[in-house]
């Protein structure tokens, strides 16, 4: 069994979807290990957390927008259930995710400058899962 870190970002837990996303996991069978609601975050967690991004023109705007309010965490495990669940996110920029999965269905690109609200996070490698789950969990 493959683990994964998830995040339901502030957009998700302000819109209502919290339900909508443990409903979809839940659904297709992929085991949640861990799961809590979390008070905004410090934006020195958001900063180890998208290390890889902190000098992109956007972070700015990423990290106003992931400590603006509370969001979830939480650990899945299944089968490939890093893909499965990246598959089940959609693409990065909503215009582009596929009708179907979270961020087809429930989000919208943003305006020119904006931060892109995408619902949803999960990690992109085994190794980012370890370290995702080490840093949100320890
Ligand atoms: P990234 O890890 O590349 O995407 P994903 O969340 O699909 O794994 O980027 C992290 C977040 O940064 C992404 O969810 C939204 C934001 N972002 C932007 O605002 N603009 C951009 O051009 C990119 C690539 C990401």
């Amino acid at each position: 069994m493959e683990k994964t870190f998830f995040i339901i970002k502030p957009d998700g837990v302000r819109r209502g979807l919290v339900g909508e996303v443990l409903k979809r996991i839940e659904q297709r069978g992929l085991q949640l290990d861990r799961l809590e609601l979390r008070t905004a975050p410090d934006e020195s967690l958001i900063d180890k957390h998208y290390e890889a991004l902190v000098d992109k023109d956007f972070y700015p705007n990423l990290r106003n927008y992931m400590t603006s309010g509370p969001l979830v965490v939480g650990v899945i495990s299944g089968v490939e259930a890093i893909s499965c669940w990246r598959a089940m996110m959609g693409a990065t920029n909503p215009a582009q995710a596929q009708p179907g999965t979270i961020r087809g269905n429930f989000a919208q690109s943003p305006e020119k400058g904006k931060a892109i609200e995408n619902i949803v996070h999960g990690s992109d490698s085994p190794e980012s899962a370890e370290r995702e789950i080490a840093l949100w969990f320890s």
